[in-house]
């Protein structure tokens, strides 16, 4: 009643005691669309964590075909409530309308994906007898299987401090799902820090899981700044494992956060790099796809071009063709280039193309912006002493770097402090293989952009990019134990 959305807590929606709330500004017109409340108290926080503490001892103890079954129906709610949670993702970070739709459908078909990926890796373990092992008789046998005593905390809506701001304002219902789903399968509580663009989204999509049935102090969700309560939440000692996807804000928790394990994602510079023998067509219609999806503005974009020179003319050409055919305008209008989600945002990226455009970069189209929308812009012959070259612009905005030859184009990549993933493009599967091994980063794709998906796939990045892997399989894996029984024979 008073606009203002509530917290989740105890299967209940809440008011918090502080009474402050956070704004959310709509990027396209750039007026407060919703507000949250701002972020609970610390006494609060406490009484959440021990709360699930308590809730996670029984929820472990479900069968965990009972835990599949609510996950089957929390799915099938989540994609029923599709139109509703997508138009908050229009309105809070300007994602396209058809794309919108396309993350809640996903997100469900992740969380049945986990229920099902759950039942089966669940209900397995290992059978060891002592005596493969030297020195040892066939006197012990070793019972294993995976066991949950935790509660995990996903702040996924913390803020770098000191660069442009970008929290996992991209996905918050699909990078949310990712890490509540394999917790809940696996036997854990779990308290949700959504990011604030997209915090709107991110409740509904809790509500769905309200609404499912789960018991109540299971499932937590606050909201606000992470910067209030984001330190008190990851350093709590009730606390056992987090996910965490965003900036380097993930490098300050995972110094702060203890000895629980970690699964990180935070950002990447994917380079592609384009051969001789590449179908360029083919290349071009990624570059353009990878590189402007969503206004640039994933972790998996393509952020660096690295083009041999001897196909670089007409690579450009054809990129430029497609990009001219871009649409630029309103999410609510599925436009193919949207508002970025804040005016930060769009200053971070303006000072980008000037320090190239002021170093001699050549401007494939002409830099325009209004307000929060800047159309998509081709930089070419950007070389390694512009910031473009190492910086994410997180925005329509793609370099390319001209190379002489291949170990050139890796050389780049392998320079950056990122490792998230990147892409080859050739005919020749034994040098794209060579060219795989030789890049350090969580993934290679051949022949394709770089993507988070299929999401059982596994992923993960390197060096600054993060810690842990991800994918339904192996967040299933990093949020359980192992647990041994050894049996003793006289
Ligand atoms: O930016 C978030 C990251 O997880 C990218 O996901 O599906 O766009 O490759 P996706």
């Amino acid at each position: 009643k008073d606009g203002v959305y509530k917290f989740y807590f105890d299967g209940e929606w809440r008011k918090s005691s502080s009474g402050k709330t956070v704004p959310i500004i709509n990027p396209t017109t750039r007026e407060t669309h919703f507000r949250v409340a701002r972020s609970c108290t610390q006494e609060e926080v406490k009484k959440i964590v021990e709360t699930s503490k308590a809730v996670q001892k029984s929820w472990a103890k479900t069968p965990l075909w009972k835990r599949a079954e609510l996950l089957h129906k929390a799915a099938a709610i989540l994609k029923e409530h599709k139109a509703p949670i997508a138009e908050c993702l229009v309105k809070e970070i300007a994602k396209p309308a058809k794309d919108a739709v396309t993350e809640v459908v996903r997100s469900g078909d992740l969380v049945s994906y986990c229920a099902e990926e759950g039942v089966r890796i669940l209900g397995e373990g290992q059978f060891l007898v002592s005596d493969s092992f030297p020195g040892n008789e066939r006197t012990k046998y070793c019972l294993t299987s995976k066991v949950t005593f935790t509660i995990s905390a996903f702040p996924t809506g913390c803020v770098r401090e000191s660069h442009l701001p970008i929290p996992p304002f991209n996905y918050p219902v699909n990078l949310a799902v990712s890490k509540i789903a394999p917790a809940l399968i696996a036997g854990n509580s779990l308290v949700l820090k959504p990011p604030t663009q997209g915090a709107v989204a991110a409740l509904h999509m809790v509500h769905c899981f309200h609404l499912a049935g789960f018991p109540k102090g299971l499932i937590s969700c606050v909201t606000g700044k992470g910067s209030e309560i984001g330190d008190f939440l990851t350093m709590h000692p009730g606390i056992n494992c987090i996910s965490f996807t965003g900036g380097d804000t993930g490098i300050a928790i995972s110094k702060k956060a203890g000895m629980v394990p970690l699964q990180m994602e935070l950002g990447g510079k994917d380079g592609c790099i384009i051969l001789e023998d590449a179908d360029l067509d083919l290349a071009a219609a990624n570059i353009v796809k990878g590189g402007f999806s969503y206004s640039g503005q994933r972790c998996t974009a393509v952020k660096v071009v690295l083009v041999m020179e001897s196909v670089a003319n007409t690579l450009v050409e054809k990129v430029q063709a497609k990009v001219a055919k871009l649409s630029v305008g309103r999410p609510e209008d599925d436009c193919d280039i949207t508002p970025v989600v804040t005016e930060s945002s769009a200053n971070f990226i303006e000072g980008l193309v000037m320090d190239a455009k002021e170093k001699g970069a050549t401007c494939c189209q002409e830099y325009k912006r209004e307000g929060n929308l800047i159309w998509p812009l081709l930089l070419d012959n950007v070389r390694p002493d512009m910031r473009i070259a190492w910086e994410e612009p997180f925005g329509p905005v793609l370099p390319v770097i001209r190379i002489n030859s291949v170990e050139e184009g890796i050389n780049h990549c392998n320079a950056s402090n990122f490792g998230l993933q990147g892409c080859v493009f050739t005919r020749d599967i034994n040098k794209a293989i060579l060219i795989s091994d030789a890049m350090e980063t969580g993934t290679v794709q051949i022949n394709s952009a770089p993507a988070r998906g299929p999401d059982h796939f596994p992923f993960q990045g390197l060096k600054d990019s993060g810690i842990g892997s991800q994918g339904i399989t192996n967040s299933i894996n990093m949020m359980t134990k192992t647990k041994s029984t050894v049996i003793n024979l006289p």
